[in-house]
């Protein structure tokens, strides 16, 4: 087969082209100067941006506890707005980003649905995306099209009016900062325990459709000697392409569709539920997906040290009787992704030495 040689300006080749590209090939130009520009994959976040995003989450933390800090942090990004286009369904990645906003100042616009943008009147995502432009300074999005962010950061970045993209979730694909407030909560639960360093970390569930899990991954790499478990039944097992990519960067895992024989290795145990929402033909409903549930019982077999996360929203996959349990982490994973998202934002928009200044 004929490889197609990639010209050093990307901005050239059609989108169908660029979007085949291998994505080192591709990831600056999502950047300017060096830096991120756009966030759209878990794997543009490395150990020196990871490490400035943890420490301007700290820093943000820290200063919005008091209404003088609050006060001025929310001066920090007074003059710019940003739109939300979530048009999957969506609690806690919505919200987190609007208060992020708010916390940083900025004005806020919405559409959760493409029923009620012109998308009804047959505008496509290009044209929609391309109108909030106009408007906004930033886009953060979650869409239902695997691709989507990238197509729409591909765009505009041809366009004499580059605003930056924030990937929400595209699709079975990724999910960048959700990966990115398990990892700071990975970071923040282990920092006296020797870092996330030489950790196990067992991932149960959909692994197959689950985005967070895959988007998690790809961002362990940044860390030395860590073990994955993979625990899911057959059909939902992790794809190919994160495993081709763990072997590559030399990162160790394993799969298993015993989940509580392997619980007694984790540091960190991390469950999500069935995404049914992507059955091409019901397929979930014959899944016996109860050997993939933490109940009271379960927590025995784990080290007293382990901690219990889950991207949220949950179903029957942990029992609400674990949630008293001291190594529950979900609620405060959670609410650190409100910080971590405001540290991105404000990396996004260079004001990371303003604030760690304060
Ligand atoms: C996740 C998602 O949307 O991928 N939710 C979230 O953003 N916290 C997980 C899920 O829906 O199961």
């Amino acid at each position: 087969m004929k490889i197609k040689k990639v010209s050093k300006d990307l901005s050239k080749l059609s989108w169908e082209d660029f979007y085949a590209q291998p994505l080192d090939k591709k990831i600056n130009y999502f950047e300017k100067e060096g830096r991120m520009f756009d966030c759209l994959f878990a794997q543009q976040l490395n150990p020196q941006n990871l490490n400035i995003l943890f420490n301007l989450a700290n820093k943000i933390r820290k200063v919005a506890k008091e209404k003088g800090g609050l006060d001025w942090l929310q001066t920090t990004l007074s003059h710019k707005r940003a739109m939300l286009y979530f048009v999957q369904p969506s609690t806690r990645t919505f919200v987190s980003f609007q208060s992020a906003c708010y916390i940083l100042g900025m004005k806020v616009s919405e559409i959760r649905s493409t029923s009620t943008s012109s998308e009804l009147k047959g505008e496509t995502p290009e044209d929609t995306v391309r109108t909030f432009s106009s408007y906004a300074d930033m886009i953060i999005m979650r869409h239902f099209e695997e691709g989507m962010a990238e197509k729409s950061a591909w765009m505009l970045n041809k366009t004499r009016r580059p605003i930056s993209i924030i990937n929400g979730g595209s699709g079975k694909d990724q999910h960048p900062t959700q990966a990115l407030l398990d990892l700071y909560t990975l970071y923040l639960s282990f920092q006296d325990k020797g870092g996330i360093d030489n950790k196990t970390i067992i991932m149960v569930g959909d692994l197959k459709r689950g985005r967070t899990v895959r988007s998690l991954s790809y961002l362990l790499k940044n860390y030395k000697n860590v073990k994955i478990i993979y625990s899911a039944p057959d059909y939902l097992k992790i794809g190919d392409d994160v495993k081709a990519f763990l072997k590559k960067h030399r990162v160790s895992f394993k799969e298993s569709n015993e989940l509580y024989k392997f619980l007694p290795e984790a540091d960190a145990v991390y469950m999500t539920r069935i995404q049914d929402e992507y059955d091409i033909n019901n397929e979930s409903k014959n899944i016996d997906y109860s050997k993939y549930h933490l109940r009271k019982e379960h927590l025995k077999l784990m080290k007293k040290s382990a901690i219990i996360m889950h991207p949220l929203p949950r179903r029957q996959e942990i029992d609400v009787a674990v949630d008293d349990d001291a190594r529950a982490m979900y609620w405060r994973q959670e609410r650190n992704g409100m910080w971590i998202r405001t540290a991105l934002i404000a990396y996004l928009f260079r004001i990371e030495e303003e604030i760690l200044r304060y």
